[in-house]
């Protein structure tokens, strides 16, 4: 498939020099905090804290594999639902991620995107993600897009919601809406499609992520758990990867591999 055959916002389409053996974006789901840690007798804030050292090394992994975006869905729209200790420890575990972390992440020049809602999050989290942000802005390693109070039917409300606002205001002509007005519209505008979105724990649902992005994705299925997931694993994803022929809706295969 020639690259002009595919519509423009999928932008991790194969560009020029590119042989499409590598995924550029991946995306994770990170499940199976809390069975790790039922497993073990353990409380839940343990298997949540041990994920924290799992995400730290997807980061380590992604940097070596050669992945140019790493997304990891860090707490979902629905995640309010749970005990309020939990939700208050998840909340936690992103404070103290950031304080500690920032300064290395931006140091080994990765640039950090916070996709999500903002509001509703308490003032100090909306405060460190955005100071995460501005200090790590012209950054030109690895992007890692943490998606936090997430959720993908909530981003293409607001984005539907923007675009029926500037039809309103006459700004935007109806009749030019198509998929790529749509996509500048979402939390991930500035950001290409995930080639690849890896899920743990054996759960085969995408529970909300990245909806609209993942149109064209290919999905692995692990069965570990999340704070079990190492470098061995992530190479097992990839391989999986590059096994797959991505056609984008076309006919003519362009080898994974
Ligand atoms: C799923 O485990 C994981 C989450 C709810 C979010 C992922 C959170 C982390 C990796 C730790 C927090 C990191 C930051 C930066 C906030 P689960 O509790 O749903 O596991 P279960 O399905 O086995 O119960």
């Amino acid at each position: 498939m020639s690259p002009t055959n595919l519509p423009r916002w999928t932008a991790s389409a194969p560009e020029p020099g590119d042989d499409g053996a590598s995924p550029r974006h991946v995306a994770i789901i990170m499940d199976g905090n809390g069975r790790w840690a039922a497993a073990r007798g353990l409380p839940r804030i343990e298997g949540h804290r041990r994920g924290v050292d799992a995400l730290r090394r997807a980061v380590r992994s992604a940097h070596e594999l050669g992945v140019r975006q790493l997304t990891l869905y860090s707490f979902s729209a629905e995640n309010w639902s749970r005990p309020a200790q939990e939700v208050a420890d998840l909340m936690n575990l992103l404070r103290a991620f950031i304080r500690r972390d920032l300064t290395e992440l931006h140091r080994g020049n990765v640039r950090i995107r916070v996709i999500g809602e903002r509001r509703g999050l308490p003032d100090d989290i909306g405060g460190l993600l955005e100071e995460a942000e501005t200090l790590t802005r012209a950054n030109s390693g690895l992007t890692l897009v943490v998606a936090f109070n997430y959720g993908g039917r909530q981003e293409i409300v607001s984005a539907v919601r923007r675009i029926a606002e500037a039809a309103r205001d006459g700004r935007l002509d109806p009749a030019t809406i198509d998929a790529g007005v749509v996509a500048d519209h979402l939390d991930t505008a500035d950001l290409p499609d995930p080639d690849l979105v890896i899920r743990t724990s054996g759960e085969l649902r995408i529970s909300n992520f990245l909806l609209w992005q993942s149109a064209y994705a290919e999905f692995v299925f692990l069965s570990l758990h999340w704070p079990d997931f190492d470098h061995a694993a992530f190479e097992e994803a990839i391989a999986a990867f590059r096994t797959r022929q991505r056609r984008y809706g076309g006919r003519v295969a362009r080898v994974g591999a």
